[in-house]
């Protein structure tokens, strides 16, 4: 199945690209946003990160039309060393647009969906140790529960934890959504949703490295230079939304003279988070859930 691309317009406004600017997209995917990216650039140079072997296949295939872009294998939590190595110490922008493509969600073998039985895999990178399977079968119970409240706002977390330890070992999807169903029958939505949503920030440690890039960026931001991430769970929208925050505001503490106000190195373009609009919710469901927020180095 094709990625249908999120926000790719409102992505293009809030990046400002220069033609001669260097950009960064951290999460290549299907390369929607790459291809557009390329199509604004004149000298410039986009440097493309994916820690998913398919997604890289699939996204050469969509640029092969480009050269200025290089592919970088790799979490996006090392974008400054590995873009260091390549002699890059800044950049004009950075766009995140966070979670799965179509095509790893839909994929039978990579367990990241409650729809189809499959293993219990959810890396998005497959070089990687750690499994949703080695996860649910080798952590204690109050850490699944942890994972389930924390990372899934799941509020059964204890009764899901304690079922998946009675039914150890666990081997496939449908045993897990087995096990949510009985926990979660009143549920309006489906049981497992927040389960598996707890799981696969688990498993690819998503907001550890989401901290990460957003502090990394904005130190390699030009003058002028935009960071963009589009998120779609709350959780990732309350860290890039306290972050940007905390970057464009100084603190000073009540009653201090100020003789001359510090300044903040950023501001935040999109004082509130922009949404798709109606007609592509219409188009693409997947947009549903997703926000946009946009930062700018002064
Ligand atoms: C929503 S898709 C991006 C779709 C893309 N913008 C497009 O228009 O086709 C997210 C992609 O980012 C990758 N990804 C997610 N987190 C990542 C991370 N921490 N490091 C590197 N790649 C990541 C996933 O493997 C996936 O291919």
């Amino acid at each position: 199945m094709k990625h249908e691309t999120v926000m790719k317009q409102e992505a293009i406004e809030y990046l400002n690209i220069k033609p001669d600017g260097i950009y960064v997209d951290g999460t290549l995917g299907g390369a929607g946003h790459a291809k557009h990216i390329l199509e604004h650039l004149k000298n410039g140079h986009l440097y493309a990160f994916d820690q998913d072997d398919f997604a890289i296949d699939y996204a050469k295939n969509v640029l092969k039309d480009f050269s200025n872009y290089t592919i970088i294998r790799s979490n996006f939590r090392f974008m400054k060393e590995k873009l260091s190595e390549l002699g890059i110490h800044h950049i004009d922008g950075l766009l995140l647009d966070l979670g799965l493509s179509s095509f790893q969600i839909d994929d039978e073998n990579r367990g990241f969906t409650y729809l189809k039985d499959t293993t219990l895999d959810m890396r998005m990178d497959r070089s990687q140790e750690l499994t949703a399977e080695v996860i649910l079968n080798t952590y204690s119970m109050e850490e699944l529960a942890k994972i389930f409240f924390v990372y899934g706002e799941e509020k059964n977390s204890f009764k899901i934890a304690r079922r998946i330890i009675e039914k150890r070992p666990l081997k496939s999807t449908m045993e897990l959504v087995k096990i949510c169903d009985s926990v979660n029958y009143n549920e309006k939505g489906h049981s497992s949703k927040r389960v598996f949503q707890a799981l696969r920030i688990a498993v690819n440690d998503e907001l550890t490295v989401l901290e990460d890039v957003l502090k990394d960026a904005v130190d390699m931001l030009n003058p002028e230079g935009r960071l963009v991430v589009i998120t779609f769970h709350s959780l990732e929208d309350r860290i890039v939304k306290h972050f940007f925050r905390d970057e464009s505001t100084i603190d000073i503490p009540k009653h201090m003279p100020i003789m001359i106000l510090p300044d903040t190195k950023t501001e935040v373009i999109t004082k509130k988070p922009v949404y798709p609009s109606e007609a592509e919710i219409e188009r693409n469901s997947r947009a549903k859930s997703a926000k946009l927020r946009a930062l700018k180095r002064k």
